[in-house]
This record gives C-alpha cells, sequence and structure tokens, in this order.
C-alpha cells in the first residue's frame, strides 16, 4: 500500500511527502490508477463528478446538483494534514479518465477525519470502493489521525455495508433519522490493502 512518509526538513518541522501513483487490479482484472489528486486536475474531476448518476451524486453530497467550480477546486487539494483526494483513473484511447474519488478532511474539533468517496456508476461492485477508502485510512493515519467518521444516509446500504465491512460502528443520527453516522479505527481498517 501507498503510504505518506514522514520526514524532518531543515527546520526541524514534520511534512508529508506523498508517494507515487500505484496500479492496482480490479476484480475483472482492469488496471486502475490510485494516486493523490492534484490541483491540475479539475478538469478530470469536472467530467468524473458531472456523468455521476443522480442517486450516486445524491448520496455523495446529499444533493443531485453539478458541483461548482470552488467546490471542485476544494475536492482535488491536498494537504496531507488537513484535507486530502485520493483518485482512481483509468486511460482509454489515451486519455486519462477519473473513476473513483476518497476525500478526508480533519476534524480540528475531534482530530478525527470526515471519509466520504463516490465510484463511478460503471466501476461499482468492483472492490474499487474498499481499495480507495482502505488506501485514504492509511493516508490519514499516516498523517497523525487515528479515527474516520461520516455521515452515510441511512437508505445507503452499499456505503454502510463498506464501512461495517471495515470495521466501523453505525449508530442512527439522533438528530436526524435519515443518517446515520459511522466510525472507524484508521489504524488498522479491516481490508486487504
Ligand atoms: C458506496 C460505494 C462507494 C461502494 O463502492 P464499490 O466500489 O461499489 O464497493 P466495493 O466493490 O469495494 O464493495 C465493497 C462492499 O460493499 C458491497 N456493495 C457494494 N455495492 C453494493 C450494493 N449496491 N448492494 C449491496 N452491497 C454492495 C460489496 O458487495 C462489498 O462487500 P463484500 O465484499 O462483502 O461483497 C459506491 O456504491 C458509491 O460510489 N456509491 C455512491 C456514493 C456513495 O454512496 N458514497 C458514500 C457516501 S460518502
Amino acid at each position: 500500500m501507498s503510504r505518506l512518509a514522514l520526514a524532518s526538513d531543515r527546520r526541524g518541522t514534520d511534512r508529508l511527502r506523498i508517494c507515487n501513483p500505484q496500479t492496482w487490479h480490479c476484480r475483472d482484472g482492469r488496471a486502475i490508477v490510485l494516486r493523490p489528486a492534484r490541483a491540475a486536475d479539475i478538469a478530470l474531476a469536472r467530467a468524473f463528478f458531472d456523468q455521476l448518476s443522480p442517486l450516486s451524486r445524491y448520496r455523495r453530497f446529499c444533493s443531485a446538483r453539478r458541483l461548482r467550480s470552488e467546490e471542485l477546486a476544494y475536492l482535488t487539494r491536498t494537504e496531507p494534514r488537513r484535507t486530502m483526494a485520493l483518485i482512481a483513473t483509468v486511460t482509454v484511447g489515451g486519455v486519462e479518465m477519473q473513476i473513483g474519488a476518497a476525500h478526508y478532511v480533519k476534524d480540528a474539533n475531534h482530530g478525527c477525519a470526515e471519509l466520504a468517496l463516490v465510484i463511478a456508476d460503471r466501476w461499482q461492485r468492483l472492490g474499487l470502493g474498499e481499495k480507495l477508502l482502505t488506501m485514504l485510512a492509511g493516508y490519514a493515519n499516516a498523517a497523525g489521525l487515528a479515527r474516520g467518521t461520516g455521515a452515510v444516509l441511512a437508505s445507503n446500504a452499499p456505503m454502510l455495508h463498506l464501512v461495517r465491512k471495515l470495521g466501523a460502528h453505525v449508530r442512527s443520527d439522533p438528530a436526524d433519522a435519515t443518517l446515520c453516522q459511522f466510525s472507524m479505527s484508521l489504524q488498522c481498517p479491516r481490508a486487504a490493502a
């Protein structure tokens, strides 16, 4: 599994170094590149989020509307101690296409990482969601965060199944019956990396 390495610069402050992209093969054998997003990926991200089905977009963002440019910029920003986007891409006819995105943001109040992800509809159920979420957990943990949390629609059976598989505790949101909250250890998520 690709990891963030901690290194000390000349001033003695820690900095996080992001490792290279890695190639991974999904359940049907196709090769997928997994890597941190860069600011230059905004056009890839726009095409990816625009082609999601209304259901996938709604499950990810609790809204089916298209994302604005500033939201896309936010979702491609990587500052490992605070926020990170991991993306999955394939190359078709020489053109790179994004097929998945996982994202964490540090919750400053609780010292944990808020996690979220979405996989392109045609690439779901091939193991990619589990792979990306496990990788993201590893990055967040390398950045010093011990727990991952998130809100999931109570009707979102695939995501609830996935986080439970990775060892998360899931409870109903006491303030909103349509939502569940999950919390999981980032140290050793129960999944193949
Ligand atoms: C939730 C989501 C990320 C899962 O991604 P995925 O690539 O399809 O998941 P995987 O193939 O890695 O499967 C992980 C597990 O979930 C299960 N699963 C995935 N989709 C499922 C479905 N539609 N119904 C039932 N189980 C499902 C898989 O069977 C697997 O469990 P198993 O190994 O015990 O069989 C994907 O469905 C998605 O992008 N949904 C829309 C966005 C969303 O809901 N995001 C979560 C909110 S932050």
